[in-house]
């Protein structure tokens, strides 16, 4: 215990494409997008923005957030799948344009569920070594990864970074637990494949191209029963009740799969986080985004249980308790 979350940041980008905008690029409507996915609007990044730059933008508005200055950062984690570079990692990037000199830095992919798994990293660190001061960040450009011809897909998603800073507070409980699971089964339903090889000796015509491919129907399935189940195996593990939690910040991938969730949980939807009406889904930057929104506007205050949860590619989920 006293793995604390010191202060958190998040960061959009300017340009926005509205249902009306994507009227014209494939067969769709906003009524369709509005009453399937609940997704009005989503920020896409400009020409030359990267994952890494919003990456950072989130990354100095938590260090801001915390009090906490870039060279007391030992190790910078950001949890995306779609870095413009496969290496360096954008943590390198990152790690480079905040000036956090003492930190080492790499990335990690978990889908959407990046950044729960990303956190808890992080608190493993600082419980090992309260000295450390860990900077996670879940940050995609999801925007450069779609087909933009497929309605299926690219209706739903959206750019983002959200970070949080961890670190130790004496006598203080903060971060409580985690369920994360994985099952590399079901891959198929959701998965992105990376570049194409140029080598003739192993191309093979199996390979739709780098960009997100999803049997929609069947992930929302297996998604709200796999977060449902997360959350009763967290609350079980740290004995606390549903009832106790002040907030619950799910994965934002579509308001129909909010609302089963709140529903089969029997929760209040005035104590779920929900923003995908504006940002769409952003995959490892949904929940530190929504997080970061829930603190600065009041919504979670000290002492408040705070429950994360998520799912996506792998297929990845999990649920976290936090103690505020
Ligand atoms: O980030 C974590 C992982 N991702 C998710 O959790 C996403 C989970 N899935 C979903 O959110 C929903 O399944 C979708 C929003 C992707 C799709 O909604 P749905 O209600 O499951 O629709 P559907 O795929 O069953 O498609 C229904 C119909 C189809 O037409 P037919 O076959 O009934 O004639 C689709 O071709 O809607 C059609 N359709 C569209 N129509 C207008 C699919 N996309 C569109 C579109 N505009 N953009």
């Amino acid at each position: 215990m006293g793995v604390v979350i010191l202060g958190t940041g998040s960061c959009l980008p300017a340009k926005i494409v509205t249902n009306h905008d994507l009227e014209k690029i494939v067969d769709t409507s906003d009524e369709w997008i509005q009453t399937r996915t609940g997704i009005r609007t989503r920020h896409v990044c400009g020409q030359d923005e990267q994952t890494y730059n919003l990456a950072v933008e989130a990354g100095q508005r938590a260090l801001d957030a915390a009090g906490v200055t870039a060279d007391e950062i030992g190790l910078i984690i950001v949890a995306t799948m779609s870095s413009h570079t496969l290496m360096p990692a954008s943590a390198c990037l990152v790690q480079r344009d905040l000036g956090a000199v003492n930190a080492f830095a790499y990335d990690i992919n978990a889908a959407c569920s990046g950044f729960l798994f990303a956190l808890d990293l992080g608190y493993r660190y600082v419980q090992a070594d309260h000295g450390m001061k860990i900077l996670v960040i879940g940050a995609e450009n999801l925007s450069s990864r779609l087909n933009w011809s497929d309605r299926n897909t690219c209706i739903l998603f959206g750019d983002g970074a959200g970070a949080a800073v961890v670190g130790y507070r004496e006598g203080k409980s903060g971060y409580m637990g985690s369920r994360l699971l994985s099952d590399g089964h079901l891959w198929k339903l959701l998965y992105m494949y990376a570049p194409k090889s140029s080598n003739p000796q192993i191309v093979t015509d199996d390979h739709p191209g780098t960009h997100i491919v999803m049997e929609g129907r069947e992930v929302f399935k297996y998604a709200v029963k796999a977060m449902e189940d997360a959350i009763h195996g967290v609350l079980a593990k740290e004995g606390v009740a549903l009832d106790d939690v002040k907030l619950l910040i799910p994965h934002q991938a579509n308001i129909r799969i909010l609302n089963k969730l709140a529903e089969r949980l029997a929760i209040d939807k005035e104590r779920v986080c929900i923003n995908v009406s504006e940002y769409g889904n952003t995959s490892a930057a949904s929940i530190p985004i929504a997080l970061d929104e829930a603190v600065r506007s009041g919504r979670i205050l000290q002492d408040d249980l705070v429950l994360l949860c998520s799912f996506g590619g792998g297929f990845t989920w999990g649920a976290t308790l936090i103690k505020w």
